[in-house]
């Protein structure tokens, strides 16, 4: 098969695009209004991209329009550009659920963390909390947006990225030899559809690169 995404010539039921680049690991971002107001949402466009400064992107795709009474951006994407901080929180098995509860579409002013039931835990160094049931944090300052070529203005997605200024694992999860124990942790990640997947002891496989040995 082979298709042409601006043709869409695909014939199949769905957009494939989102099964293709797979697993996604997700963001789940809180940031603060300037009203001081928190709010939290997941984003799997979403990863690392360097070591020095460890920094981190995500891609928000478009919020309500200026019709409906919104600039175009997602809350977090404002909360962020204005006030330049924001918290990347792990997510895993056991937070499953609030993490998906979280990506309702709602109010500004509306606390997903509370509303999720989730316990807010304050950052070392920025303001927006972090998600305490999460077993990982990286605190970030945000850099820049990079606006992302588009079709029709409804397709906009922008990409933020951010330093990460500090980093919480949570003591349980390093193991005595001083690692982390992804499987442990067993985070979860983004496949296509409504599909998830979950990293466990039997899924992870060690490999030494051809340099190393
Ligand atoms: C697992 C998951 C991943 C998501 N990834 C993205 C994404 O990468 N970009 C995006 O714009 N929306 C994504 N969404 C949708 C947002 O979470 C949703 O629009 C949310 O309401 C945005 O919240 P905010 O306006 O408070 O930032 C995702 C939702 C889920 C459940």
């Amino acid at each position: 098969m082979f298709y042409e995404p601006k043709k869409g010539n695909h014939g199949l039921p769905k957009n494939p695009f989102n099964s293709l680049v797979i697993p996604r690991p997700i963001g789940w971002i809180t940031s603060l209004d300037t009203a001081g107001g928190v709010n939290l949402a997941p984003y799997s466009f979403f990863n690392a991209v360097s070591y020095r400064p460890p920094t981190v992107m995500y891609a928000a795709g478009a919020g309500m329009s200026p019709a409906d009474g919104g600039d175009w951006r997602k809350d977090s994407r404002r909360n962020i550009e204005v006030t330049g901080e924001f918290v990347c929180n792990f997510t895993t098995w056991d937070t499953r659920e609030q993490m998906n509860a979280t990506s309702e579409t709602l109010p500004p002013d509306v606390d997903e963390l509370a509303l999720a039931g989730l316990t807010p835990e304050p950052s070392q160094l920025i303001k927006p909390p972090r998600v305490a049931e999460a077993p990982v944090h990286l605190e970030c300052r945000y850099i820049k947006s990079v606006e992302i070529p588009h079709w029709e203005e409804v397709d906009q997605y922008y990409v933020v990225f951010g330093e990460v200024i500090g980093v919480h694992v949570r003591d349980e999860f390093i193991t005595a030899e001083g690692l982390i124990d992804v499987a442990k942790l067993r985070p979860i990640a983004r496949l296509g559809y409504q599909d998830y997947t979950v990293v466990n002891p039997e899924t992870i496989f060690t490999m030494v690169r051809p340099d190393e040995l």
